[in-house]
């Protein structure tokens, strides 16, 4: 059950995870994207879908840290921006961009090999957020964690993505995959722990079964 607390922090950043969107309809609106506002719109969407990602990742490691239970409704929300802005990011490039052209499309596609990252990256994402309701928990069992553990492989994919398009600066990509590299060494480093203590403890819990 979420508490009240938690539940006050939930709509706190669900409010927050609305604004990007707003201050780009509020750029649209003043006439503020540059000279190929279609460009800068798309771009715009494509980072916060990445920044999205990266807040997803951290939840639980920060759940591991301050030991704060229920975190997992944060998790989910922030999952579920990661879809949203990443859905919009490839409607900005299917519709505003290419025109709705297939063939086009196809063939850019086909052509840019960074952008099969971005295709493989929103794939993952749009999996983990087709699945992410309770129900599908349920009925996933066991098989459900594995698959939301492919937000790791999600990330690794975006940075990629982001790192092979850009021909000037590398400096953001190279944060974001610091980033990324930083979270994953985390979670494995806490994969690692539990499972050496497991092996000191397993023995010791039959001496103490058979004893
Ligand atoms: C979770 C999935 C995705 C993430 C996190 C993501 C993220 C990004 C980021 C961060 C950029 C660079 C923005 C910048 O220059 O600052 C970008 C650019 C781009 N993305 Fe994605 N992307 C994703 C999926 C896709 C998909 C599925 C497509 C196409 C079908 C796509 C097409 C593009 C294109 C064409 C650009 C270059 C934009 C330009 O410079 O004009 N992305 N994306």
């Amino acid at each position: 059950m979420r508490t009240q607390a938690a539940d006050k922090y939930w709509w706190l950043i669900f409010g927050c995870g609305l604004l990007p969107l707003l201050a780009l309809f509020a750029d649209i609106a003043a006439d503020n994207l540059g000279g190929n506002p279609i460009q800068a719109i798309h771009i715009r969407l494509g980072d916060w879908t990445l920044r999205f990602l990266c807040l997803t990742l951290a939840v639980t490691p920060l759940q591991t840290v301050s030991r704060w239970r229920g975190m997992s409704g944060y998790r989910q929300l922030l999952g579920l921006y990661t879809w949203f802005y990443a859905t919009l990011h490839v409607l900005a490039y299917v519709v505003a961009d290419q025109g709705l052209q297939w063939r086009a499309i196809v063939v850019d596609i086909y052509q840019s090999p960074y952008i099969w990252f971005g295709v493989l990256a929103y794939m993952i994402v749009l999996a983990l957020g087709l699945t992410t309701s309770n129900w599908a928990k349920r009925r996933l069992g066991k098989n459900w964690k594995k698959l939301h553990r492919l937000i790791y492989p999600a990330g690794i994919a975006a940075v990629i993505h982001y790192f092979w398009q850009l021909k000037g600066n590398l400096a953001m990509p190279v944060f974001y995959a610091i980033v990324i590299v930083a979270l994953l060494g985390f979670r494995l480093l806490v994969w690692f722990k539990n499972r050496h203590l497991n092996r000191l403890l397993i023995p010791l819990g039959r001496k103490t079964g058979s004893g």
